[in-house]
């Protein structure tokens, strides 16, 4: 997948706001992501997912820094995740279904947090985007 320019300029202007707040903007994507979809917490049953947890705030933090590595590498995503891919496929085995509830969960909480710049164009680049690092994260299913 190839992005222009503009979505190049609105995936890494709104990730230059997300960098110094991972933890908890990442936390706030996953609270959303098992209240509105249940059925994500099973693979999650090793955590404490009560509201602001520190495992919501590490790992929030872990999946929302790799979005930012991605977003580093909009050229190159295929090798910038594939240690990401390998763990998803082969060990975690998540449900593909399970990376657009995702992406969905942290639109809408980049939505709440910056409402002026992530506005309807930013939003697009940023579905093309997430759905860019899902498809290489479902990738290596076999
Ligand atoms: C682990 C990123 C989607 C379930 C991880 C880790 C990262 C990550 C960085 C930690 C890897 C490590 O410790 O080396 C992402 C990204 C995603 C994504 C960028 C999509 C944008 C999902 C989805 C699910 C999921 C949709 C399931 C609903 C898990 C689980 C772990 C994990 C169960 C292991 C947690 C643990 O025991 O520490 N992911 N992930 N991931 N991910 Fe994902």
């Amino acid at each position: 997948m190839t992005f222009s320019e503009a979505e190049k300029a609105a995936i890494t202007s709104i990730w230059a706001k997300v960098a110094g707040h991972a933890d908890d903007i990442g936390a706030e994507a996953l609270e959303r992501l098992f209240l509105s979809f249940p059925q994500t917490k099973t693979y999650f049953s090793h955590f404490d997912l009560s509201s602001n947890s520190k495992d919501l705030h590490n790992h929030g933090g872990k999946v929302l820094k790799a979005v930012g590595i991605a977003a580093q590498h909009l050229d190159d995503l295929d090798r910038a995740l594939s240690t990401l891919s390998d763990l998803h496929a082969q060990k975690l085995r998540v449900d593909p279904g399970n990376f657009r509830l995702l992406s969905h969960a942290i639109q809408v909480t980049l939505a709440a947090h910056f409402p002026g710049e992530f506005n309807a164009v930013a939003q697009a680049a940023w579905d093309k985007f997430l759905s860019a690092v899902s498809s290489v994260l479902v990738s290596k299913y076999r």
